[in-house]
């Protein structure tokens, strides 16, 4: 049997679109290329304590990284070398990074992305991901690129994706054209095609939440947690509750099973926890490719909310399209929204 590679799948997809130069493809590559660096990283992170770098200097006399901050200089370095991208957005720096080397002034993309998500699983071996998301600048070619170029709303994404390093590290991404995934084989090196057209039940049996919270969610919330609970053979309830705690391994096993995640604003954190740009966007574009839905505790849609932060928080809900607007039909009627 064939086996198709991401490098292959892009240039494929390229053709759809008869005037692109092919820029979007490179870099969309170049992502590829990082994440199998953070992956082998990642892979050996029980390790580093074994081999004795655990100092603050390890052999070449470089300082021992945190994998965050590795995997934040890994996708920054790629991006760099592309020459196309002018700009970063990342949850690991406070202010926009600017490319300002000759090459990359002109590019004509920026990246929003969380370098490493779920970090606090990163010690017990439990899945992590990436999340990046890419826009078109709205600023001139030529110059510094400035934070308008980051704000702007999830609905102008020109690509998006994830990648998670899980028993096996699998990439799905979209250009707006359906979402497809692809799972490493470290035997080749090569994200090879699984699937090519990624689709999520409307209907699932799984909620996700940190339900620890509970008494912090408001009353929708909570009603909506009963209602996953109560026993109805006709919609298959109670459903089963799950939670990782890394939000791309918990939407990835959504997506493919059906369920619905659900990271809402609590007493502590009025406006939840998950980040705009770099985590509710990308994921809301893949979930909306697949056919599910993403949208805020009011039931806005996440990809029409105009940031005003690079690390503004929003209200987040997602995945089967049936179960978020179930959870939404709660908030109106019991939370006053
Ligand atoms: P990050 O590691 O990038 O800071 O993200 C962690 C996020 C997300 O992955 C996850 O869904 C959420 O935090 C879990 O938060 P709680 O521990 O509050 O449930
Ligand atoms: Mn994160
Ligand atoms: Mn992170």
């Amino acid at each position: 049997m064939k086996v198709y590679t991401l490098d292959e799948i892009i240039i494929q997809r390229q053709s759809a679109f008869p005037y692109a130069k092919g820029d979007l493809s490179r870099l969309l590559m170049h992502i590829g290329v990082a994440a199998k660096i953070v992956s082998r990283e990642v892979n050996k992170a029980g390790l580093i304590d074994i081999l004795g770098e655990t100092g603050d200097v390890n052999v070449q006399g470089e300082e021992v990284k945190k994998l965050d901050v590795y995997a934040n200089d890994q996708f920054i370095a790629a991006l760099k070398s592309t020459g196309i991208c002018a700009g970063i957005a990342s949850e690991e720096n406070d202010d926009i990074v600017i490319l300002d080397d000759e090459m990359s002034l002109n590019g004509k993309y920026v990246v929003c992305m969380d370098p490493l998500d779920g970090s606090s699983n990163i010690d017990v071996n439990v899945s992590i991901g990436t999340i990046f998301s890419i826009y078109r600048r709205v600023s001139e070619p030529g110059k510094p690129v400035t934070k308008e170029d980051f704000l702007q709303p999830g609905n102008k994404q020109v690509a998006a994706g994830y990648i998670i390093y899980g028993s096996s590290t699998m990439l799905v991404y979209t250009t707006g054209l359906g979402a497809t995934s692809f799972t490493l084989d470290p035997s080749i090196g090569e994200f090879c095609l699984t699937e090519e057209v990624v689709k999520t039940p409307e209907d699932g049996k799984i909620y996700s939440i940190n339900q620890g919270n509970y008494f912090q969610f408001p009353e929708g919330v909570r009603r909506y947690i009963q209602y996953c609970q109560e026993t109805d053979k006709a919609t298959k309830r109670p459903y089963s509750l799950r939670y990782i705690g890394s939000l791309v391994a918990d939407f990835h096993r959504n997506l493919l099973k059906g369920g619905i995640f659900i990271y809402p604003e609590t007493d502590k954190a009025p406006n939840g926890k998950l980040r705009l740009l770099y985590e509710c966007n990308p994921i809301a574009f893949i979930a909306e490719q697949a056919g599910g839905m993403a949208v805020d505790g009011n039931g806005n849609r996440i990809m029409d909310i105009k940031p005003t932060e690079l690390h503004q928080r929003v209200p987040f809900y997602v995945g089967s399209k049936n179960m978020v607007k179930k959870a939404i039909e709660f908030n109106k009627e019991f939370s006053g929204k």
